[in-house]
């Protein structure tokens, strides 16, 4: 769905040092590796400068306070560390960044006392690209059997690495036949897509799970409802219903990477089927003007 531009070149760094791509190595003694105990962001260039970093570094923070990390670096210095990799990777077109840490080296048991030190692994490529084609005809989407990690668990609200609950619902979608998936929680909520958040539209009103209901707390999702609060759009973070997605008028998801993509179709257990709407344009046209992507 969403293509790299041309193969991907990548421009690595582990702990601060420059590594080419044959020596981007970890430790198989990692947690991260052992047991998925890893945070990790996803940020974007928008004209060759990060966009919304500071909000990314506060939920990277934040997912680290949630598992217990204690991380080494200031402020300061992940912000340079983050714009020095801008700077070295040095192409003309934006950069998709990827900054993952790890709970670190320790021996093989669950219990992270053993690990000194997390391990910090940055890389950049290429902004991928999603096809105009999407965005004019849309996407198709499954509402999965398989629900969202509950709060309770694995918080969606913590961006771990561990995202098997992500990649289940991912299969499943594909499987039948959907680019991506959407899940309900364990009440039979609507939560969020796999990397995405969701949205639908009714009656000229934009609904979208509440954080509450055990989702990643986008930053292009409040970006988006920012813009469009502030352009009169009405706003409900609220419970939706597999009914509630039933009966939209328009559906569609969000993401750093992809911004907005509008859905033509749910498919699972609800049968929608819609097209990219007049309300998703004109939120769409709100959210490039505020970032600075229009
Ligand atoms: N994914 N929900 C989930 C489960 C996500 O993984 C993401 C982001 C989002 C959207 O969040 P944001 O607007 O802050 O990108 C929602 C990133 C982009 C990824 O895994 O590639």
């Amino acid at each position: 769905m969403i293509i790299d531009q041309g193969n991907p070149e990548y421009l690595i760094r582990i702990n601060m040092q420059t590594v080419d791509i044959a020596d981007a190595c970890i430790s198989v003694l990692d947690h991260g590796f052992l047991f998925g105990d890893s945070i990790y962001e996803v940020v974007r260039t928008i004209n060759g400068s990060l966009f919304a970093w500071d909000e990314h570094l506060r939920r990277l923070r934040n997912s680290a306070e949630r598992l217990g990390y204690k991380l080494p670096w200031s402020d300061m210095e992940l912000t340079l560390e983050i714009e020095k990799v801008v700077e070295l990777a040095g192409w003309e077109e934006e950069s998709y960044i990827r900054i993952i840490v790890t709970r670190g080296v320790g021996r093989i048991e669950l219990s992270p006392e053993t690990c000194d030190s997390p391990t910090l692994i940055v890389i950049a490529k290429k902004l991928p690209l999603v096809p105009d084609e999407l965005y004019d005809k849309g996407i198709v989407l499954r509402l999965t059997e398989i629900r969202r990690n509950s709060r309770l668990a694995m918080d969606p609200a913590i961006k771990s690495g561990n995202y098997l609950n992500n990649v289940l619902a991912m299969i499943e979608a594909r499987e039948k036949g959907a680019d991506d998936a959407v899940m309900l929680n364990e009440n039979g909520f609507l939560t969020e897509s796999t990397t995405s958040n969701f949205f639908i539209v009714k009656d000229g009103v934009l609904k979208t799970p509440s954080l509450d209901c055990g989702i990643l707390a986008g930053i292009t999702r409040e970006y988006l409802l920012d813009a469009v609060r502030r352009k009169g759009i009405p706003v409900e973070e609220t419970e939706l219903t597999v009914d509630d997605l039933g009966h939209a008028d328009e559906v569609f998801i969000t993401g750093t990477i992809k911004a907005i993509v509008p859905v033509r179709k749910v498919i699972g257990q609800v049968d929608w089927e819609g097209k990219p709407g007049v309300v998703t344009s004109r939120i769409r046209e709100a959210y490039l003007e505020a970032t600075g992507l229009g």
